[in-house]
């Protein structure tokens, strides 16, 4: 039924405007009080195996939104009316900022695939802020994806983010500190070490100042990263006492797509997401297992479609896993499909929580 629906509108619409319009139908949906109570009844995860204690959170299910489909904290409960079992909004930067020129989002619909160069546009910190501190408690679990702001030079990045994290601290569940987009000129040099170290320890420094050390904080990676830096991140990341890893973000890599050489190259410069980003994104999370060995959370994004990619990244090491491409392509009921399938690969397994298969391939 979704396939027929985005063959026959989204297909012909730009990817940009079918994402506002979904979007929009989304949040109108939940705020008709009966109806989100109806939609969240048919598509919320109901079976309590999937339950995942994780970052010193209780959540109904390991499977999240990913960072960039809210990136202005508008539609949260919509969100988690269609089944997310949290929503990362983000990326967040501290001052407002249009992004790049249109058109910036391109589908690569042969490869199930996206590529965009948002640059993130969004309203800013001090916005988002006030937008989630004036919303109703509503049990939504909320991670804070934060970025650079594309005017401020990477040498005053650090104050960048601490800028951001003194104010949406308090108004996150878990926090992330976005150094991987491809879209920010410069923004992935963050991720070296001797960068990473006074950009990580200040933010970390500043979100436990802010809130008695009660927020979780993680840091997302590209999976262009060459093995040896994703250790080091890995080792930096357990020097300063962070919580998690999330991995990864969109690749700036374009190799072995089916879709048409020449429509690849008329997408132009950006971030590839989707299916071809599926294997990468599963060898960087085993070398973040095999480095980390359980004393991080690990959070596993790129290219899951399917409960079957879920469960692998989860016997893989992922505690929490996350999606963005595929919900383009499969549309409102994928959770319920990603939670329904899920229940019956556990089931099938020798675990009896979700949290027991944790990293049980590297076991095995
Ligand atoms: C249109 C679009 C915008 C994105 N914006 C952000 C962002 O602002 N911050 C971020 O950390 N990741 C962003 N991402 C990356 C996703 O969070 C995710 O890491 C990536 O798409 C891989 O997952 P997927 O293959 O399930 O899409 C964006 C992805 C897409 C497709």
């Amino acid at each position: 039924m979704y396939k027929l629906f985005f063959n026959l509108v989204f297909k012909r619409l730009d990817p940009e405007k079918a994402h506002h319009m979904a979007f929009f139908w989304i949040r109108l949906a939940s705020s008709i009080p009966g109806l989100r109570t109806l939609v969240a009844s048919v598509l919320a995860p109901r079976d309590p195996k999937l339950r995942v204690k994780a970052l010193g959170l209780d959540l109904p299910g390991p499977f999240g939104l990913a960072a960039g489909f809210d990136k202005n904290a508008v539609g949260i409960d919509g969100l988690t009316m269609l089944g997310f079992d949290y929503v990362e909004i983000g990326t967040v930067t501290a001052q407002a900022q249009p992004g790049n020129p249109t058109p910036r989002l391109f589908r690569l619909i042969e490869d199930r695939a996206l590529v965009n160069r948002m640059g993130f546009n969004n309203e800013g910190s001090a916005a988002v802020a006030a937008r989630l501190a004036a919303r109703p408690k509503s049990g939504a679990v909320v991670g804070v994806n934060i970025g650079k702001t594309k005017v401020v030079p990477e040498a005053e990045a650090v104050g960048d983010y601490v800028t951001s994290t003194e104010r949406l601290a308090r108004h996150a569940d878990y926090f992330v500190v976005n150094v991987s987009s491809p879209n920010t000129p410069g923004l992935r040099n963050l991720q070296a070490v001797d960068q990473l170290r006074p950009l990580l320890s200040a933010v970390r420094e500043t979100l436990d100042a802010q809130t008695n050390g009660h927020v979780p904080l993680l840091v997302k990676i590209a999976p262009d990263l060459a093995d040896a830096d994703i250790d080091a991140v890995a080792d930096l990341a357990l020097e300063l006492g962070l919580d998690g890893i999330i991995a990864t973000n969109t690749t700036i890599g374009r190799e072995g797509l089916r879709t048409d050489a020449a429509k690849v190259e008329a997408a132009g410069a950006g971030g590839l997401s989707g299916a071809p980003l599926k294997a990468r994104s599963l060898e960087v999370l085993q070398r973040l297992h095999a480095r980390t060995e359980g004393r991080l959370t690990l959070v596993s994004v790129g290219g899951i479609e399917t409960a079957a990619d879920a469960w692998q990244r989860i016997l893989a090491g992922a505690t929490l896993v996350q999606g963005y491409s595929a919900f383009i392509y499969e549309g409102p009921f994928w959770c319920r499909r990603i939670h329904k399938g899920l229940s019956a690969l556990l089931a099938a397994s020798p675990h009896a929580t979700l949290g027991d298969a944790v990293g049980a391939a590297a076991r095995s």
